[in-house]
């Protein structure tokens, strides 16, 4: 496999680019040397780089492209709206019909604001909280790996460069599935705390009433419950994990996953709280998601026509039975293998993640990388297995053959040594201190 037009194009764009990339997780650290540096065109869940290499692709778009690449309902409403333009001096009907689209199926919310990012979202839940508790702190899961791009979640990571310290103080982290330490931070911030903020899930399940203990205890407080459902929205359920677990946040949070890859995100929450973001009552204003593209209409288009896909298929039935085919083999193939324990696949099946470990048993970004590489080789473009709705059963049984034969030589590297397979260095995480 040539990557050589990737090579060229790398040098451009690290001249220009810091980081060579617009988003961190796509960046060069995040995967091995011998990898497509650019993807110039996407179908179904195939995908094709810059050298005309073609490979079975997993978790697109970070995960928001659930349908699959141009998906045809999706790019004919996008399309459609075009012609029509995109941003006018006042709002596109378009806002009412997704509002009423998304609260048809987000049954905890009776209003909603969209924006572009996820981020936006969540930092609008934070801010709300303030404004409508009257308090400053707020509470974040700390075994979640990422709330927003803001400053109230960065300046709680290693990489806190240009945030003061007094917004960094306002964030506290608890535990997940244990509810004594999330006691333990509104006792020592007794009436300080104006959110809880977490996902439902990760890689692991909420313990049996977890996330109903949560909000109770929240409630208790006086403080708000979020749940941030931008990677379980329109994968758990249509509904979002809150169906899933059967619990209502007072506020929740959309935004990979609603427009299969468009820009759209979406604060939903409990109409007395979001009135304040709007021009009918007498408390505080609060300027809420309020952005000159927020409601840019071939987005709220895609959202619509995606919502609509889920309503008539049944795509979240198949994200599931599709990731529970893959991990079947992947965990057969890693047995046959011979590396179970240093390989692994875990996860709710619509949302699978792999580990990789070395031969001490510890995490490992030297084997990450050479998995990857030994992915990438055989036509498979992997930073999970993150199934979408157009990965057919050819594609997982394809990517699970595969994967078996990049395994053969996880096993070498295990014994060997990994420097000997893989090609330039290991991946490295994004939250570091320093490049
Ligand atoms: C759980 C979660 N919340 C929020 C965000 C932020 O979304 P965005 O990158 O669209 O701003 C992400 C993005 O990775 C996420 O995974």
């Amino acid at each position: 496999m040539d990557f050589e037009h990737s090579r060229q194009l790398q040098r451009r764009a690290h001249a220009l680019i810091p980081g060579g990339a617009h988003t961190y997780a796509k960046g060069d650290d995040q995967f091995p040397q011998m990898a497509p540096g650019f993807i110039v065109r996407g179908k179904g869940s195939h995908v094709w780089d810059v050298d005309g290499n073609e490979f079975i692709e997993y978790a697109s778009g970070l995960r928001a492209v659930t349908l699959g690449h141009a998906y045809p309902d999706v790019i004919d409403a996008a399309r459609s709206q075009l012609e029509l333009g995109c941003n006018f001096a006042r709002p596109s009907p378009l806002e009412a019909e997704l509002a009423e689209q998304l609260l048809s199926v987000i049954t905890s919310g009776e209003m909603v604001k969209f924006g572009k990012h996820g981020s936006d979202a969540t930092s609008a839940a934070v801010k709300l909280s303030r404004s409508y508790t009257g308090r400053d702190k707020i509470a974040i899961c700390g075994d979640h790996p990422f709330f927003s791009v803001d400053d109230w979640f960065i300046g709680t990571t290693p990489m806190p460069g240009g945030i003061p310290q007094t917004i960094r103080d306002l964030t506290l982290k608890f535990k997940y599935n244990d509810l004594a330490d999330l006691q333990r931070l509104f006792t020592d911030n007794s009436g300080q705390i104006a959110c809880v903020m977490m996902e439902a899930e990760k890689d692991i399940p909420p313990e049996p009433g977890y996330l109903a203990a949560v909000k109770a205890l929240a409630h208790q407080h006086g403080a708000l419950f979020v749940l941030d459902e931008m990677i379980t929205g329109f994968r758990w359920h249509l509904g979002g994990a809150q169906a899933a677990y059967d619990v209502a946040p007072d506020l929740s949070t959309f935004g990979k996953g609603i427009g299969n890859g468009f820009s759209v995100s979406a604060l939903v929450g409990r109409r007395e709280i979001m009135r304040r973001g709007g021009i009918h009552h007498d408390e505080e204003r609060v300027f809420l998601l309020s952005t000159t593209h927020g409601g840019e209409t071939h987005s709220l288009a895609a959202a619509i026509a995606t919502i609509g896909v889920y309503k008539r298929e049944d795509v979240i039935g198949r994200l599931h039975q599709a990731g529970a085919r893959l991990q079947a083999g992947l965990t057969l193939v890693a047995a046959q293998a011979g590396v179970a324990p240093f390989f692994t696949v875990s996860g709710r099946s619509c949302n699978l993640v792999f580990g990789t470990r070395d031969a001490e048993g510890k995490p490992s970004q030297w084997m990450r990388a050479l998995f990857m590489q030994e992915c990438i080789r055989r036509g498979i473009l992997a930073t999970s297995f993150v199934v979408n709705y157009s990965h057919t059963d050819a594609d997982i049984d394809a990517t699970i053959e595969r994967v078996g034969e990049a395994l053969d030589i996880y096993r070498r590297a295990l014994d060997d040594g990994p420097e000997k397979y893989l090609v330039g260095g290991p991946t490295k995480i994004v939250f570091r201190p320093k490049a």
